[in-house]
C-alpha cells in the first residue's frame, strides 16, 4: 500500500468512526436530533460567537471554549434534568448544523422553554427550524409529558417568530422594550403551545 493509500484509508476510518458516533435520538425527515457531543465544541464555539447568529440570543459577551466545556461537566441525568439539548444533524449532508431543545423545565407545572439555533447560516430559510421545532414539540408532549411549551422571541427576529407561528404556537402577548439591539429597544413576543392542542392535531 502506498503512503497516499494508507493516509486515505486512515481518513476513511476516521470518518466511519465519526459516523458511528451519530446516534439518532429522535428521527426526522431531513434532520435527526442527536445527543450533544464534546467533539463538536468547535461548532458551538463558532455559532455562539457569530454576530449574525447570536444577535437575538442575547449572547452579548464572548463565550470561550472553556465556558462551553463546563456545560458538559454538569450532570445531565441526575434526577430530572432542567435542560435537555440536542444537536441537529442534517442526514443527507452528514453535518451538524445547529442545536435546540428544552430549557427551564419545570416538572411541577409541566412547562418548559423551547430554544433553537441553526448555527450554519447557509441552512437558513430551508424549513429546517420548522422541522426541528416539530420534533422537539412531539418529544416534549409525548415523552416528557409537558403541558405547556413556551418561547420568548424578539420582535425583529422575524425568522424565529414566523417559524413559531408556522408550527402552530399561539401569541400570548408582548412585553415592551425587553431587548436592546443595534442601538434600539425592542419588544418580546411570548408564544405558547399546549399539550392538548398538540395531541388534537
Ligand atoms: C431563527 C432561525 C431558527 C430560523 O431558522 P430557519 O431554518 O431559517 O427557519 P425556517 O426555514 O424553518 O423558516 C420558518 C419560516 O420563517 C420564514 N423566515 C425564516 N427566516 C426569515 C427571515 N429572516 N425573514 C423573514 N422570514 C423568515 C421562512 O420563510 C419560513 O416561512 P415559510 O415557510 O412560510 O416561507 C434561524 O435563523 C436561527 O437559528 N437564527 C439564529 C438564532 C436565533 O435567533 N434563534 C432563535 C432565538 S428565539
Amino acid at each position: 500500500m502506498s503512503e497516499k493509500n494508507i493516509e486515505e484509508s486512515g481518513k476513511l476510518k476516521e470518518e466511519e468512526k465519526k459516523e458511528e458516533e451519530i446516534i439518532p435520538f429522535i428521527r426526522g425527515d431531513t434532520l435527526d436530533l442527536i445527543p450533544r457531543n464534546m467533539d463538536h465544541i468547535h461548532l458551538y464555539f463558532k455559532w455562539i460567537n457569530d454576530q449574525d447568529v447570536r444577535v437575538f440570543s442575547r449572547n452579548e459577551a464572548p463565550t470561550t471554549k472553556e465556558d462551553i466545556k463546563k456545560w458538559f461537566e454538569r450532570p445531565s441525568h441526575e434526577g430530572t434534568p432542567e435542560h435537555i439539548g440536542f444537536e441537529l444533524y442534517h442526514k443527507q449532508d452528514k453535518r451538524v448544523i445547529g442545536n435546540g431543545g428544552l430549557s427551564r423545565i419545570d416538572y411541577v407545572v409541566r412547562k418548559a422553554n423551547i430554544w433553537m439555533v441553526i448555527g450554519e447560516k447557509d441552512y437558513w430559510g430551508k424549513g429546517l427550524a420548522t422541522e426541528a421545532a416539530k420534533l422537539i414539540l412531539e418529544y416534549a408532549f409525548k415523552e416528557v409529558n409537558l403541558n405547556k411549551v413556551y418561547a420568548g422571541i424578539f420582535e425583529p427576529n422575524v425568522g424565529s417568530w414566523s417559524c413559531a407561528e408556522k408550527v402552530g404556537f399561539t401569541l400570548e402577548g408582548k412585553i415592551k422594550k425587553e431587548i436592546y439591539v443595534n442601538g434600539k429597544y425592542h419588544d418580546i413576543k411570548k408564544y405558547a403551545y399546549f399539550q392538548d392542542d398538540w395531541l388534537k392535531k
